[in-house]
């Protein structure tokens, strides 16, 4: 069984997606915790009410990627046995890059999902990006982390048409409700150990 560590900054919606996924779908997967780098993240109350241990490392003040910072982080994870070896993290709604030792310390084992389809629109307010570039199609990513930002082996996509009179708020309510569909079906191929990453591509059997 795979021990999960879901880790997030605010809303939780992702999260919430994937645990009430996990529970409906009997992934095989084990929720051992939920990590927030806010002591007021709204989705630590979500995560407790769907009965998973939360904990809370404040980042204030931490600007960029810190292996110090990370390295509470993997305390945390050994501390609830999600480990390198039976563990997955997925990063939902993280709003903290991670450092390279983390990356290395979890190669493979670590997803993202971004609101845009990658490689188009990385960092911060993609759907205002894509808004204001006038694309017709944009969407959702899940992919594993690398050292870069947003730029690891892509796993799933899915696409949202662009209306001309989207705002960024429109058009990210729609892209978020594909984030909900996409990222527990990836834990759900990557549980089922039907994800193999060779060079750039993650490969579904
Ligand atoms: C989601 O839209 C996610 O794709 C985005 O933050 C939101 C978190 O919402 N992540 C990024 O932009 C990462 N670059 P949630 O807390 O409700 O899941």
């Amino acid at each position: 069984m795979i021990n999960l560590a879901i880790l997030i900054s605010g809303r939780g919606s992702n999260m919430e997606a994937i645990l009430k996924s996990i529970k409906k779908n009997r992934i095989p997967v084990n929720p051992s915790v939920v990590i927030s780098n806010k002591a007021d993240a709204r989705g630590i109350k979500i995560a407790q009410k769907l009965g998973v241990k939360t904990e809370v490392l404040e980042s204030q003040g931490i600007k960029g990627p810190s292996w110090d910072y990370d390295k509470k982080i993997v305390s945390v994870l050994e501390k609830y046995d999600v480990t390198p070896k039976n563990g997955l993290v997925c990063l939902a709604g993280f709003m903290r890059i991670m450092s390279p030792e983390f990356i290395r310390y979890f190669k493979t084992r670590i997803m993202n999902i971004h609101p845009a389809i990658l490689p188009s629109f990385p960092g911060l307010h993609s759907q205002k990006q894509a808004v204001e570039y006038g694309v017709k199609y944009s969407g959702c990513t899940v992919h594993f982390a690398d050292e870069g930002v947003d730029t690891g082996p892509i796993i799933i996509q899915a696409v949202v048409k662009v209306k001309d009179d989207d705002t960024e708020e429109t058009l990210a309510k729609r892209i978020l409700s594909k984030e909900h569909k996409i990222y527990p079906e990836a834990v759900k191929l990557f549980a089922q150990g039907r994800i193999k990453t060779v060079g750039r591509k993650a490969i579904i059997s």
